[in-house]
């Protein structure tokens, strides 16, 4: 087994039926793969397992107080690993497969490596959409717990090759179906000590649509110094040089990412539109990276998917934790 992840070579796969089927194997036998959902890529591994989860901290680099999120191909497959409920089954309906992830108690006999849940009795699960991550979830057959494909702390990949620039070598293989459609990790929610809906992170679903779903307002959980989900860390989704968030104009050498009304070096929607900018938000920000100069970024309005965009640029513009 410690050929895979450790031989320094990462397999690029074609998301035809070769690759797939290759990539499903690999899962099988321990191995972590990227590969992609309609959010962002994932670097999946056999939840089952937890020498494998164990491969994907190792290859991010990640803090192993950070919970992952389990990747199922159906709500049937879901059911088996969480004690569901009726908003659980509300919410499924309404949003999978799709960007929303559900923290659940875990259920009786549910195979989870301890290491997924990093010690929590709760899972995060969900299905996504994205054609090439159901074809792969239902060749391997089982759930497949996947962080985003990035080293911890960095920039999340919306392409093959953004995998490739934090992971190659470190990873057995990555499944190239081309650029994510979302753009921005999953909405992520839970329930609270009391059983009410709690918004763990903003993200693909507008918590609007939520809400509307349930017609029960969530409540927002406070980012802590005492993270339950990584994207709760205050410094994530770094770029290397510094970041100044609701700027009109660049300052300096800084170059300018622009929104709408503010044209930028580059725009993450030059029509001001948060879906298209929620797409485009990690591209723009891997190739800010590359430019080596300070980042100044225009103001987005705070609705939709402005949250989660907001949510994921105050990280980035956060004082850097090391
Ligand atoms: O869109 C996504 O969600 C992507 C793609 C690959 O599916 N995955 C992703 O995973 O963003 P990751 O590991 O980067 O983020 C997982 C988030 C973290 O904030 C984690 O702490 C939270 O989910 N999470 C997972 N299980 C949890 C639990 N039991 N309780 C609270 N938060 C949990
Ligand atoms: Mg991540």
């Amino acid at each position: 087994m410690d050929r895979y992840g450790d031989s320094g070579v990462t397999e690029r796969l074609g998301a035809d039926e070769a690759g797939v089927s290759r990539a499903a194997e690999l899962l099988a036998a321990g191995a972590c793969v990227a590969f992609p959902t309609e959010t962002v890529y994932g670097l999946g591994a056999d939840a089952r397992s937890g020498e494998a989860v164990a491969r994907i901290y190792a290859a991010k680099g990640r803090p192993s107080f950070n919970p992952l999120i389990v990747h199922v191909a159906d709500t049937a497959a879901a059911r088996r690993l969480v004690v569901w409920s009726d908003r659980a089954e509300r919410l499924a309906q309404a949003f999978w497969p799709g960007p929303l992830t559900l923290v659940l108690p875990l259920a009786e006999g549910h195979g989870i490596a301890s290491l997924v849940t990093a010690g929590l009795p709760t899972l995060g699960v969900r299905v996504p959409a994205a054609p090439v991550a159901q074809r792969l979830l239902r060749a391997f057959g089982g759930p497949v717990a996947a962080p985003s494909a990035n080293p911890s702390g960095r920039i999340s990949p919306t392409r093959a090759a953004h995998v490739l620039d934090g992971l190659d070598g470190r990873i057995a293989a990555v499944l190239d179906g081309g650029p994510c459609d979302v753009g921005v990790e999953s909405t992520i929610v839970g329930e609270d000590a009391g059983g009410a809906p709690v918004l763990l992170r903003p993200g693909g679903v507008a918590s609007e649509a939520i809400e509307a779903s349930l017609a029960t307002p969530l409540t927002r959980q406070a980012p802590g110094p005492t993270p339950t989900a990584p994207g709760q860390l205050t410094s994530h989704y770094a770029p290397r040089e510094a970041v100044r968030l609701n700027a009109t104009e660049a300052r300096g050498d800084e170059v300018l990412l622009g929104f709408g009304p503010v044209a930028g070096d580059l725009s993450l929607s030059p029509a001001g539109d948060p879906v298209e900018a929620a797409a485009r938000l990690f591209d723009c920000l891997h190739d800010l990276d590359a430019r080596g100069r300070p980042i100044a970024v225009a103001p987005i309005p705070d609705t939709g998917l402005g949250a989660a965009l907001n949510d994921r640029l105050r990280r980035a513009a956060a004082p850097r934790e090391g």
